[in-house]
């Protein structure tokens, strides 16, 4: 894959009592959509989700976990990205309840990929990817959705050598 392609990076990242983390006022994906962003030369787009969550990290897991089970889709505060002048979307969000976050939910249920390559890439603490790239390939049918094994913890996303190894990952797509 070229490098001069259109990119653009739609991530959300929860900015509150992170796991393992404490109150931050920049979350751990919000560190990697910027890596991608510099190395790529991107755009970046934040969904935003504006939901009033408690703000201690227990309330607030069980409580997205009730939203989860409601299948909530919240609306993003800023809407969702005009696609049309990128081919290539990387997508990024931390696992809520080893799922995608509701917000993210919203997005790719109402967007189109027709013809976009899609990456998907997620932090956890730490269960993982919890199947969920293959759940966007599955659901994204219109798009060529790129699966791969990656996917970091969310207190590394945090520490200096997380640029090294996202700027790894992507040489392995050729960029
Ligand atoms: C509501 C909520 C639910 C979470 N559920 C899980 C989970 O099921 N498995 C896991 O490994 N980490 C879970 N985590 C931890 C996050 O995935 C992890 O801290 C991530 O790096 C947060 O990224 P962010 O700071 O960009 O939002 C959860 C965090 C939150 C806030």
């Amino acid at each position: 894959m070229k490098k001069e392609s259109k990119s653009i990076v739609v991530y959300f990242s929860y900015r509150g009592d992170t796991l393992n983390v404490g109150i931050v006022k920049k979350g751990n994906n919000e560190f990697l959509a910027k890596y991608i962003a510099d190395y790529m030369k991107a755009d970046l787009f934040s969904l935003e989700d504006p939901t009033q969550y408690p703000s201690k990290f227990a309330p607030m897991k069980a409580f997205a976990n009730n939203l989860k089970y409601a299948k909530k889709r919240p609306k993003s505060k800023k809407g969702f990205p005009d696609l049309n002048p990128y081919d290539t979307i990387f997508l990024i969000y931390p696992i809520w309840n080893d799922d995608i976050p509701m917000v993210v939910h919203t997005f790719i249920e109402n967007t189109d990929f027709t013809d976009k390559t899609l990456i998907p890439l997620c932090t956890h603490e730490p269960s993982g990817i919890c199947g969920t790239y293959q759940y966007i390939k599955d659901f994204i049918v219109e798009a060529k959705v790129i699966v791969t094994d990656f996917s970091m913890l969310g207190t590394k996303a945090r520490k200096p050598e997380a640029k090294q190894e996202i700027e790894k990952w992507l040489k392995s797509f050729g960029y």
